[in-house]
């Protein structure tokens, strides 16, 4: 037993060691370490889960859940394990070379004191991701908004005049009321049982995992996985980014894709998305488009090598385009914790394209970004 206790203790001495060596050597070198604890300026272990990067000014701006306190399991979510811990709301950190972040603060904040409140903190407030409006000059954050038990399935937003917030909340809807999606059917029309797209016609479409993509020519649209997360609806903006323009349409039906990572290469539209099983991984998948609404085509597990079926266990949140470097892209992932969620992880990987032009991510224990002054190329 003593010497099983002593190898207990010197294998976590070696680990905590290892996990520190690694931290700093990735301070001190820009290396990014998937998968390793990332600390921000002050040694403090980066919060933003499920998040997104948006670049502006020559700064990165990464959004992401504020996950504290303990992990429970509420008694409705005991059936398919849906953990979940109190929310802080939506953190900010900012940097300039994508590997040192600063905390900037919450920019938008839960609210610890109504539970009736959308932002109340037991309620969901999760994959946050804040665009720029070049017109009116606002920062505008959507993200999925849910009672605890994940039932009420809506968009939030809220809007600021600066990067880091505090940005104020404007409210959640379900979003495309009464508005058919432009590659409706007529069966689609018919309401029955299982046919949640007209079921939720006259309220508006349920919407969870979610992500945000601004186009070349600054239409915006919101991609969010609904019909009880069957079918994933990519929908447009109005021009101020604040509600949906009335145009959306159906893609990847009956897939049950979640967790939508949207980037465009070479005048096409390209998806990186998880399945769904909660916070476990599965596998990832990656589509193309020539039209945003599609018809989108699917191009298989873009994660290769050792684990690359359990994505590397972890998730996907955002395809980072580098600023000023049209071929390099960072994929984004979480690695969820579910007993413990507020130490879930980060795995940031390079993502490149294969010799057919499909997105391709493989894993590596540490990698850089070539040296070049990241900020200054826009
Ligand atoms: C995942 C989803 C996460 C979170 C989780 C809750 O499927 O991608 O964002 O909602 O379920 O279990």
């Amino acid at each position: 037993m003593k010497k099983l206790c002593s190898q207990i203790f010197s294998g976590a001495a070696a680990l905590i060691l290892f996990s520190a060596a690694a931290t700093q050597a990735a301070d001190a070198t820009h290396d990014f370490v998937p998968g390793e604890i990332w600390r921000d300026a002050d040694g403090k272990p980066i919060n933003a889960h499920g998040g997104g990067v948006l670049f502006h000014d020559g700064v990165y701006y990464w959004y992401g859940e504020l996950k504290e306190g303990q992990t429970f399991l509420p008694k409705v979510n005991k059936k398919w394990g849906g953990t979940r811990v109190i929310s802080g709301g939506v953190s900010c950190y900012s940097s300039t070379n994508l590997c040192n972040w600063k905390k900037e603060g919450v920019a938008l904040a839960s609210n610890p004191k109504d539970p009736d409140d959308d932002l109340a903190c037991e309620n969901v407030i999760e994959r946050p991701k804040v665009i720029f409006n070049a017109r009116t000059k606002k920062f505008v954050m959507w993200f999925h908004q849910d009672s605890p038990d994940y039932a009420a399935a809506r968009a939030g937003v809220a809007v600021s005049d600066s990067p880091a917030g505090p940005f104020k909340y404007l409210g959640s809807f379900r979003p495309n009321k009464k508005v058919w999606p432009l590659n409706v059917t007529p069966a689609d029309k018919k309401p029955g049982e299982k046919n949640i797209l007209a079921r939720d016609f006259a309220g508006g479409q349920m919407a969870r995992d979610m992500t945000l993509f601004v186009d070349d020519d600054g239409k915006a649209y919101q991609f969010y996985a609904s019909e009880n997360n069957a079918t994933m609806h990519v929908s447009q903006l109005t021009d101020d980014y604040l509600r949906p323009a009335g145009k959306f349409a159906r893609i990847f039906i009956g897939r049950s894709s979640e967790a939508p990572a949207i980037f465009k290469r070479n005048g096409k539209y390209y998806a990186v998305a998880s399945g769904c099983s909660g916070w476990d991984p599965n596998t990832a998948r990656s589509a193309v488009a020539t039209n945003i609404f599609g018809p989108w085509t699917e191009l298989g597990n873009p994660c290769h090598g050792a684990d690359a079926e359990k994505t590397f266990f972890a998730q996907s949140n955002y395809v980072l385009p580098v600023a000023g470097r049209p071929d390099e892209f960072i994929a984004m992932f979480d690695r969820w914790n579910k007993w413990d969620l507020r130490d879930s992880r980060y795995v940031w990987l390079p993502l490149k394209f294969d010799a057919e032009d499909k997105p391709a991510i493989a894993w590596q224990e540490r990698w850089a970004l070539p040296e070049k002054k990241l900020a200054q190329s826009k």
